[in-house]
């Protein structure tokens, strides 16, 4: 019963749409050695919420950069090509995050704005943990509950029975979809992000946000992915029993981290949006 539950959900995956034509356009320039710099900017420019979203990225001074940045060939040459290539594949899956999920309880924009939240989470904690390629760990962030897209019209499904597990079984709701299910969110959005080709530390950091010492390759950024899920969780946004505001315990030695220096880390952090923005607002 369960595995053909797994098969459709894999099967479904790979029927998932590509993304879109200018996103693909892109892909293949950054890939082809022959194309400059020019030549990857000006098909960025025919999308102009791509083109929107890099110039934002090279101007963000909490990924390190200066805010001079107003043309796309100079965005493209700020971040380079490898950069680029996260930003655009990140910037086109996420816009299915805004859709509501109502096998999660989540109404339009709620995954979004938990989305969101952890990404912006997850770019303060690259800063402080000085981890390479903040454009990974803001896209790793946004995405990593990709998966309960796919899933969600199989929570509808079991709803009862998951919410049962997680409510008075001590169950977190990762364990709860396995069980249930036969497959997790994590894992079904590492499927997605394998099917579009997405950087392997993605699929990783996607596959293991809640199990990050099982990530082969770059344990760090799922268990930055992990702390900063966390984090959003238990600032309010995504707020049902879907979002899990536990730390998984191995996260913090892979981080060097201690229960005291992560008692302390998320202080500073609530100070920080607290003054800054407003992200994490008293619980
Ligand atoms: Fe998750
Ligand atoms: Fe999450």
């Amino acid at each position: 019963m369960t595995s053909s539950k797994v098969e459709r959900i894999i099967r479904s995956i790979h029927k998932l749409k590509p993304l879109s034509t200018s996103v693909t356009r892109v892909l293949r320039a950054i890939d082809d050695e022959s194309s400059s710099a020019g030549m990857i900017s000006d098909l960025i420019g025919l999308d102009p919420a791509l083109a929107a979203n890099v110039l934002q990225f090279a101007n963000s001074a909490s990924l390190g950069y200066g805010p001079s940045c107003s043309t796309l060939s100079e965005a493209v040459m700020r971040l380079g090509l490898r950069r680029i290539r996260t930003i655009v594949l990140g910037v086109a899956a996420a816009g299915s995050l805004s859709a509501s999920l109502h096998g999660y309880g989540l109404r339009a924009g709620e995954l979004w704005n938990h989305s969101v939240a952890a990404a912006t989470i997850n770019q303060w904690l690259a800063q402080r943990f000085s981890f390479p390629n903040p454009e990974e760990v803001y896209i790793a962030g946004l995405l990593h509950d990709i998966g309960k897209i796919v899933l969600d019209q199989f929570m509808l499904i079991d709803y009862q029975q998951i919410y049962y597990m997680v409510k008075y079984k001590n169950c977190l709701l990762w364990q709860a979809e396995e069980a249930v299910i036969g497959i997790d969110h994590p894992r079904a959005g590492g499927l997605m992000a394998e099917h579009w080709n997405f950087p392997e530390s993605l699929v990783e950091a996607i596959c293991y946000h809640h199990s990050p010492s099982l990530a082969f390759n770059n344990p760090k950024l799922a268990a930055i992915v992990n702390l900063a899920n966390a984090f959003a969780a238990r600032s309010g946004t995504g707020l049902t029993f879907t979002a899990s505001r536990v730390i998984h315990p191995e996260a913090l030695p892979i981080l060097g981290l201690d229960e005291r220096s992560l008692q302390f880390l998320e202080e500073d952090l609530k100070k920080y949006f607290h003054n800054e923005s407003g992200i994490l607002s008293e619980q």
